[in-house]
């Protein structure tokens, strides 16, 4: 279901390719958007063990594959099915079919954008306080 603010068109629908990872950047962040069906899911575009761009990856089975070490993820959740606390942010999402595109909350990637910021710039604070102890 959309949310009550305007979406972002990221994709035009009838160009997506089945079980095919396509990249996007919204509010400066990587993601990757893979239709299945008639469904759509986006999720951040970068893989939790190095980085790799998740849209070079692949399709196998109910999984996107990170094509540089063989991470993987549930389409659907960004949940790895191999550990299942390792799991992609999963942003909402949803196919304008009178418009063909594929649309994001734009807000709602750049909040949690922030949100990863601040936890980053804690995370350095806290290690930086251990070190002056
Ligand atoms: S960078 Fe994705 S599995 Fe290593």
């Amino acid at each position: 279901m959309p949310p009550l603010s305007s979406g972002l068109t990221i994709a035009t629908w009838s160009e997506l390719a089945d079980r095919t990872p396509t990249y996007a950047l919204v509010a400066g962040v990587d993601l990757v958007v893979i239709r299945y069906g008639d469904e759509v899911s986006v999720l951040y575009g970068r893989c939790l063990h190095r980085g790799s761009l998740l849209a070079d990856g692949s399709i196998r089975g109910d999984d996107l594959v990170c094509g540089v070490h063989g991470w993987d993820y549930r389409v659907e959740t960004g949940v790895s099915a191999y550990a299942n606390d390792e799991a992609l942010q999963k942003f909402t999402a949803w196919v304008d079919t009178d418009a063909d595109a594929v649309m994001v909350d734009e807000g709602e990637i750049a909040t949690w954008k922030r949100e990863m910021a601040d936890l980053t710039a804690v995370a350095f604070a806290g290690a930086a306080g251990r070190q002056e102890t």
